[in-house]
């Protein structure tokens, strides 16, 4: 049998691009490729790119120059582009940077296979269709090898409401939701391989309608699946989060505790322009039921800052609302136009105001994360042991609420759930002792 051929992925971007790039190398591991860390023994070279804010495409061709030296001593190297950035420029990557073999959007990746086969005859494939069949079933069986204890699994895809701001809807497509059935085979087939803790991925996953009772519904089954403990999702959009939901956050003991549900501002008038279809206050009324449901929730959250039109008063809105609420965790960022997007059109608030006020809000975001950090020393958590740290003795793991934490403990407790108190807050980390 000839050496595999080898394939060196490299991702950018959400963590549904992590999910696609695992299936991507299974996908080619049908072709006989098998995943290297390394570029420089890789006989195909995949992007896996992100198209969410500015210069993403920028990003990608100064990468694929990086990889031209490459490809002259090499020749026979099959370079592709894979992802977001691929569906919003298509056939322009080719034409732009000759030396791209391959081009495929995130609706088309179950086609690989094939799009190999035509590359290795020296012609060029694209493709960033979004065809009728389901690419996850299309898609060759995870194999069956042991996996670390936690995996994302996406249960959707794609996005229906059109935010002003967003190209997701024009990259990812209309909202689809996979059938339950078929997720949850896959979730028994990684509980069968280690996996404790699934996290459902979608790019507006709390509109999930492929089980009676929508995401709720998926989480109750998938929770009556022995050996998975934990459940998570991500991300959501605050309109569909509905009683059912909310409910199973107090409810459902496999649900952990944190919850990123973006709000984006906490001005009416720059949510109405970002066509967010709610008020600030119908999010408070949001966060107080969920507060209500389960008191320890951890929250986290998405803001924009210099969106179009936004003003001083509306920036304080935003400021206010996030004194309001308090987040434990948050990502904020400047708008970024994104051409195609009906905000692309409006004028731009300048540079340096967006930028001021940015700093200003992660200042307050970093107090309320480190402050959220510390009020857990003292606390009992429970760590699903994910890794080993760099001190001898040490492992790694992650807090129901998504904290990492550090404890001494032996290495036959990776993949397990122990029982710790937290001793000590750290930088972007926390520190245990085991029952
Ligand atoms: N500019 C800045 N941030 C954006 N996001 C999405 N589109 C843009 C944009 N054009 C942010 C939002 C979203 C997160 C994934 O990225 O906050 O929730
Ligand atoms: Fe983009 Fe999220 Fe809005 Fe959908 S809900 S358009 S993915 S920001």
């Amino acid at each position: 049998m000839s050496d595999p051929k080898k394939l060196y992925i490299k991702t950018y971007g959400c963590q549904m691009n992590v999910y696609d790039s695992e299936r991507m190398v299974e996908a080619l591991g049908g072709q006989g490729y098998v995943e290297t860390k390394s570029p420089d023994e890789a006989d195909m070279i995949l992007l896996n790119t992100c198209h969410i804010r500015e210069k993403a495409a920028e990003k990608v061709y100064s990468e694929l120059g990086r990889f031209k030296g490459l490809k002259a001593e090499k020749p026979d190297l099959k370079i592709g582009v894979a992802g977001c950035v691929a569906q919003a420029e298509g056939a322009e990557i080719i034409k732009r940077q000759p030396m791209v073999d391959l081009v495929v959007g995130p609706q088309s990746y179950h086609r690989l296979p094939q799009m190999e086969e035509v590359v290795q005859t020296g012609a060029k494939a694209l493709d960033t269709d979004f065809p009728e069949e389901d690419k996850f079933e299309h898609l060759k069986a995870r194999p069956k090898a042991k996996r670390g204890p936690t995996a994302f699994l996406t249960v959707q895809e794609g996005c229906d409401k059109f935010c002003a701001f967003c190209v997701v809807p024009y990259t990812r497509g209309a909202e689809v939701s996979r059938p339950s059935d078929r997720i949850l085979a896959e979730a028994q087939d990684l509980v069968e391989r280690g996996v404790r803790e699934i996290t459902l991925l979608g790019q507006n996953v709390n509109a999930y309608h492929g089980h009676d009772g929508g995401l709720a519904g998926l989480i109750w089954a998938l929770a009556e699946i022995d050996g998975l403990d934990r459940i998570r999702f991500t991300t959501s959009h605050p309109n569909d989060m509905d009683d059912a939901l909310i409910e199973a956050h107090g409810t459902c003991e496999k649900l952990m505790p944190y919850l990123h549900l973006p709000v984006q501002s906490g001005s009416d008038a720059i949510l109405k322009a970002m066509n967010r279809k709610h008020t600030r206050d119908d999010y408070f009324r949001l966060m107080d039921k969920i507060k209500g449901a389960r008191p320890d929730l951890l929250l986290s959250g998405d803001f924009i800052v210099g969106f179009p039109g936004e003003t001083d008063a509306d920036f304080e809105d935003t400021l206010d609302l996030v004194r309001q609420v308090g987040y434990g965790q948050a990502y904020s960022f400047k708008y970024s136009a994104r051409p195609g997007t009906p905000a692309a059109e409006r004028a731009t608030v300048e540079a340096h105001v967006a930028d001021a006020r940015l700093q200003e809000l992660q200042a307050l975001l970093t107090q309320q994360q480190r402050a959220t950090q510390d009020s857990m020393v003292g606390r009992q958590v429970k760590i699903l042991f994910e890794k080993t740290g760099r001190d001898p003795g040490q492992l790694i793991g992650k807090s129901e609420y998504l904290h990492a934490v550090y404890a001494n403990a032996d290495p036959a407790n990776l993949g397990q759930i122990k029982s710790a108190r937290i001793v000590r807050s750290m930088t972007n980390s926390l520190e245990a002792v085991l029952d």
